[in-house]
């Protein structure tokens, strides 16, 4: 079996799968639900100076297992967390990372009050916009108090995500998360042709897979920009999701929608997907893929095209459905592929089932 043990910033892991800041660690209770549901470490709900007040209806599935959300910070105030919560949280006995916003003053009076229960801590900047100097701010606030290591977590709003990694790096940050859910999005029901969210214009942050690309090219922008770790977050929902965020460069990865969804056992299981595909592909440890995708790109200029296996194929024509070009057709039973029509899109090799339409072997190129 291979070892998921995982080392962030000197915290062990048991396995690479977190809970990310959100309603899977809302409370104390919930957070030992993910301790029990396998995740290998906590991360609690982020929490600012006073209890959040979001507008109500604050979270909608939207189809294919995403989500749009108003929710704000904790709902709690954070004296509950304080006396109550995470002393419970702690009783799992797994790495407790706590989530704080948002202001600099605001981390400067939070960040001495969690240091007792924290192990590490992650600073959301969900809602102080795209200038740097809020995030830096937090950051530096926060080190001057903590001994512990201190995480940013990034949002992706048309945020250069190197850069504001760097400048993170520069204020002190010793971790990065991203990334958080995008928006402001709308969802709309048509049977009452009500927004699905609650405010005064029922916008809202998407999460889960629609997510995902986008964490996983924020992840590698970030991994390549600095030497911190990075916990890989968005749209995870199955071990292979979680192999791609970790070849990008994650070190571990947070999983919020997915949980909420399909609840806490979700961490576990993930985790041992995660298990069981790097054992069928030969890997002794969750280390060996970090990283792996870091640099890898395609080559330019001109491709050969796609081959057909047809011992794998079972002629069932979805390739021949979403050739835009015309370029495959059945023919006695057969897939043919017509290397004059075929522009190299690569959209069959990605849609066939069966792994029966492939590349040749290809030189692979490094990313820019
Ligand atoms: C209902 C909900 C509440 C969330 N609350 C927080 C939060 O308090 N702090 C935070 O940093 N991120 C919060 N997030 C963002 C998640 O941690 C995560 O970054 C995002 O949802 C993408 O991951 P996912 O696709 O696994 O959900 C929240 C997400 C959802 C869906």
């Amino acid at each position: 079996m291979a070892d998921l043990t995982t080392d962030l910033l000197g915290l062990r892991l048991r396995n690479p799968v977190l809970p990310a800041a959100g309603p899977p660690g809302r409370d104390g209770a919930a957070l030992l639900a993910c301790a029990a549901g396998g995740a290998g470490g906590l991360v609690s709900k982020t929490i600012s100076t006073r209890a959040a007040v979001p507008p109500i209806p604050n979270m909608a599935d939207i189809g294919g297992n995403d989500m749009v959300n108003t929710e704000l910070w904790s709902e709690l105030p954070p004296e509950q967390w304080l006396e109550t919560e995470y002393a419970l949280a702690r009783t799992a006995d797994l790495p407790l990372i706590v989530s704080l916003g948002y202001t600099a003053d605001e981390i400067a009076e939070l960040a001495p009050r969690v240091a007792p229960f924290a192990d590490a801590v992650e600073l959301s900047t969900h809602y102080i916009g795209d200038d740097p100097e809020p995030m830096t701010g937090a950051i530096r606030a926060a080190k001057a108090v903590l001994k512990v290591p201190v995480l940013v977590k990034l949002s992706p709003h048309g945020r250069d995500m190197g850069e504001a990694a760097r400048a993170a790096a520069d204020a002190g940050a010793d971790g990065i998360v991203a990334i958080n859910s995008f928006g402001p999005v709308l969802s709309i029901d048509i049977e009452t042709a009500m927004p699905r969210l609650g405010g005064p214009n029922g916008y809202g942050w998407i999460s889960g897979p629609a997510l995902k690309p986008l964490a996983v090219r924020c992840v590698r922008d970030i991994a390549r920009a600095v030497p911190l770790p990075v916990i890989g977050v968005g749209g995870i929902g199955r071990g292979t999701d979680a192999v791609e965020m970790l070849m990008v460069g994650a070190t571990a990865v947070g999983v919020c929608t997915a949980a909420i969804l399909r609840g806490p056992a979700t961490f576990g299981k993930i985790a041992a997907e995660l298990s069981t595909w790097l054992d069928e592909h030969g890997y002794a440890s969750v280390g060996d893929i970090v990283g792996k995708a870091l640099t890898k790109a395609w080559p330019g200029g001109p491709l050969p095209a796609p081959v057909v296996n047809n011992e794998a194929c079972n002629a069932c024509g979805i390739c021949v459905t979403a050739c835009v070009y015309g370029a495959i057709h059945v023919v006695d039973g057969r897939i043919a592929l017509d290397g004059e029509k075929c522009t190299r899109c690569g959209l069959c090799v990605t849609r066939c089932r069966l792994a029966a339409i492939d590349w040749p072997p290809l030189q692979v190129a490094s990313a820019g």
